[in-house]
C-alpha cells in the first residue's frame, strides 16, 4: 500500500491504478532494489588436472548501507567471493549486479574504473606502502581516483559530504586520519606503527575515496582482541556515518551479532543467510 501511495505521488496520480511495467520502472533506481545482487555466481580454478570450484553457485542480495558479515571456514571461498565483488577477479559465470550494473560483464577498463572509484579495500595485513608515511598512504589512494577532488576546509563541510550518499567525492586525507584517531601519527612510516594503527591507516585510505562499497577481508585477523574490537567499531561507525555498504569477511562467528545481515558460506555455497533486526553493539561482542 505504501509503495502504491509513493508511486502515485511520484507520477501525480490519485486513482491508485498502476500496471506492472510502471511499477517496475518506478522501483528501478529506488531503494526497493537491492544494492548488491549476486545470481548464481561461480568461480572455478584449474590447477593442473584438478578443477577447484571456489565459489559454487552463490546468490544473495544486500541493501545499501548495510553492515554485512560473511562468515565461513578456511577454504570456504570467502576471499574469492570478495575479489569478485570488488572487481579484482572475474566470475566464471553468473551475474554480480552492484548499484544497478552487472560487473560480471564489465571489460577491463570498466573494472579498473569500478575498483578505483567505487570500492575501498581493507586487508588482513594492511598492505600499506612501506616507504610512504601514514598521510602519504592515504593521499596516494585519493590521487589514484579520478573523482573530482574537493578541498575540505572544516569539519562541518566534511560531515555534510560524508552523510550525503549520492555525493561521494573524495574526503580530505588529513580529516580522515583524524577520524580514525591518527592525526598525531600522520608523519610516521608503517614500520613505526602498531598493527592496529596500521589497520587504521588502511581503513582511512579506503574511506578517503568515499567508496560506495567497503570490502574487508579478515580485517581483525592479525590483531589482538581489544584492537580487533576497536577496528570493528570503526568499520561499523563508518558504515553508519557515510551510508556506505560494508562487507566484512571473517572466520570468526562471534562477530555475526553486530551485523545487519549475515551470510554463512561453506564449500563455495551459501548455507545460511539472515538479517539481525537488532544488531548488538560492538562493545558487547565477546570472543
Ligand atoms: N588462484 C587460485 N588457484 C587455485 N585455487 C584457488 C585459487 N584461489 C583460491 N583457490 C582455492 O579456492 C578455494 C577457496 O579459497 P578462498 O581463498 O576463497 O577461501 P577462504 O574462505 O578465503 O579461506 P581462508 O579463510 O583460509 O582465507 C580454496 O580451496 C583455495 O585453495
Ligand atoms: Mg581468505
Amino acid at each position: 500500500m505504501r509503495v502504491l501511495r509513493l508511486f502515485n505521488n511520484k507520477v501525480g496520480r490519485t486513482d491508485g491504478i498502476i500496471n506492472y511495467y510502471e511499477c517496475a520502472m518506478f522501483m528501478k533506481g529506488h531503494a526497493f532494489m537491492a544494492f548488491i545482487e549476486l545470481r548464481d555466481v561461480y568461480k572455478t580454478y584449474n590447477s593442473g588436472a584438478n578443477e577447484v570450484r571456489a565459489v559454487d553457485g552463490i546468490s544473495f542480495e544486500m541493501n545499501k548501507g548495510e553492515f554485512v558479515v560473511v562468515v565461513g571456514p578456511s577454504g570456504a571461498g570467502k576471499t574469492t567471493l570478495l575479489n569478485i565483488l570488488g572487481g579484482m577477479d572475474a566470475a566464471s559465470g553468473g551475474d554480480a549486479i552492484i548499484d544497478g550494473q552487472n560487473i560480471a560483464k564489465f571489460n577491463r577498463k570498466q573494472l579498473t574504473k569500478f575498483r578505483r572509484e567505487d570500492v575501498g579495500f581493507v586487508f588482513q595485513f594492511y598492505n600499506l606502502v612501506q616507504n610512504l608515511t601514514a598521510l602519504e598512504n592515504v593521499e596516494l589512494a585519493v590521487q589514484a581516483t579520478k573523482k573530482k577532488n574537493r578541498k575540505i576546509r572544516d569539519n562541518a563541510d566534511a560531515r555534510i559530504i560524508a552523510t550525503n550518499p549520492e555525493d561521494r567525492k573524495n574526503l580530505s586525507p588529513e580529516e580522515v586520519l583524524e577520524k580514525v584517531g591518527l592525526s598525531e601519527r600522520r608523519n610516521n612510516f608503517p614500520a613505526q606503527l602498531s598493527g592496529g594503527e596500521q589497520q587504521r591507516v588502511s581503513i582511512a585510505r579506503a574511506l578517503a575515496k568515499n567508496p560506495k562499497l567497503l570490502l574487508c577481508d579478515e580485517p581483525t585477523g592479525a590483531l589482538d582482541y581489544q584492537t580487533g574490537k576497536s577496528i570493528l567499531k570503526l568499520l561499523w561507525q563508518s558504515c553508519r556515518d557515510t551510508k556506505m555498504t560494508v562487507i566484512v569477511i571473517t572466520h570468526n562467528k562471534a562477530i555475526t551479532p553486530m551485523a545487519d545481515r549475515v551470510i554463512r558460506i561453506k564449500n563455495g555455497k551459501v548455507c545460511e543467510e539472515y538479517v539481525n533486526e537488532y544488531p548488538v553493539p560492538t562493545e558487547e561482542i565477546e570472543w
